[in-house]
């Protein structure tokens, strides 16, 4: 029947009705918060590039944990800046590693906030890699040894998924509640899989970012954590942004792995990606909305060029539609807050 039978404007009258009839909603249960940890103490220094998103040390992170736990966000997603970094990443495996330090101590202070561990090597290769770096067809580079740009180099994929594996083991030992690989090598799940479950930590779940884009969003992020690449780019290992059946194809890989959870990252550019994947797996699914996002959003809106709050709840209200239902969010607090 159409108009003047219909009128689809009699159920935007006033916000009561239109709250009655809408088709999705946030909640701050469905919101995870990421969280960059620092060597030393008292430390708060704001991201340049991310305003509002800081580099905080173990004691400011835990302040961090019990405001995220007070507004009902059920968890943080933890992301470390080392000591030092080198050609081993023995930060990222090591049982005194910041992020180690940083759960044990969250989970003293918050224990029923989620913890849950990124684990890539990016933020602690010398290099920047998400990986162990090989000069074409040769051994493994020495942090010296770093080629220039134009130099051939590749992923060694393989080697890689030991350090993984050892990383996902220590990060679960330190009492990490979910473990999420988002390196994009070949096989990770299986291995993080088998290697939990060979140390009886059989009940930790894995988070994969199983569909992770090689993107120009994560430029802030990689001033946040320190971990732009030194030569080279990621194209070889995140995947091409064009895209979508073979994100599916990268999801389906890593639910036979067991993956206990999806990710699709970024968000608000890969929309379809998260509706494809919600129609085609029935597991939990996760979309980050990635640092480049935020930036974009809060220079527009630091310049009233846009209404802060507006788009943000719109942009994450857009990622619930598209399917996703958990959300990775710099927005977690500020959006939990307007929630309330
Ligand atoms: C680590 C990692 C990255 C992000 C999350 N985990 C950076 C990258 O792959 O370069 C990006 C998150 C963001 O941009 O907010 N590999």
């Amino acid at each position: 029947m159409a108009f003047p039978i219909t009128r689809l404007r009699r159920l935007r009258r006033n916000e009561t009705l239109r709250s009655l009839v809408r088709e999705t909603r946030l909640t701050p249960e469905s919101f995870v918060y990421p969280l960059f940890v620092c060597p030393g103490q008292g430390i708060r220094k704001e991201v340049r590039s991310m305003p509002g998103v800081f580099n905080l040390s173990v004691d400011e992170a835990v302040k961090e944990a019990h405001e995220t736990h007070a507004l009902g966000i059920p968890a943080v997603i933890l992301f470390g800046l080392p000591e030092k970094k080198d050609e081993a990443a023995t930060g990222a495996w090591s049982d005194d590693g910041i992020v180690q330090q940083a759960t044990r101590a969250i989970k003293r202070e918050v224990p029923d906030l989620l913890v849950i561990g990124d684990v890539c090597l990016c933020e602690y290769m010398s290099h920047g890699h998400c990986g162990v770096v090989r000069e074409s067809g040769t051994h493994s580079l020495g942090a010296a040894a770093a080629p220039p740009v134009s130099a051939t180099f590749e992923i060694d994929n393989d080697a890689s998924l030991d350090i993984l594996a050892r990383t996902a083991v220590s990060l679960a030992r330190a009492g990490v509640d979910i473990i999420a690989p988002s390196d994009m090598m070949d096989g990770r799940v299986s291995a993080i899989r088998k290697a939990l479950d060979e140390n009886t930590l059989t009940h930790t779940p894995i988070l994969s970012y199983a569909a992770k884009f090689a993107s120009g969003f994560y430029g802030p992020f990689r001033e946040a954590a320190d971990s732009t690449p030194q030569f080279g780019d990621r194209r070889s290992y995140q995947m091409d942004g064009a895209n979508v059946r073979e994100a599916l194809h990268e999801i389906a890989l890593d639910v036979e792995e067991g993956a206990d959870m999806i990710m699709v990252k970024p968000a608000l550019p890969y929309l379809d990606v998260i509706a494809a994947a919600r129609a085609r797996f029935d597991l939990p699914l996760a979309a980050y909305q990635v640092s480049g996002e935020y930036a974009m959003i809060d220079t527009a809106a630091r310049n009233n060029w846009i209404d802060r709050d507006r788009v943000m709840m719109e942009s994450l209200i857009s990622i619930r539609r598209a399917g996703a239902s958990i959300i990775l969010t710099y927005y977690a607090k500020e959006a939990a807050k307007l929630l309330a």
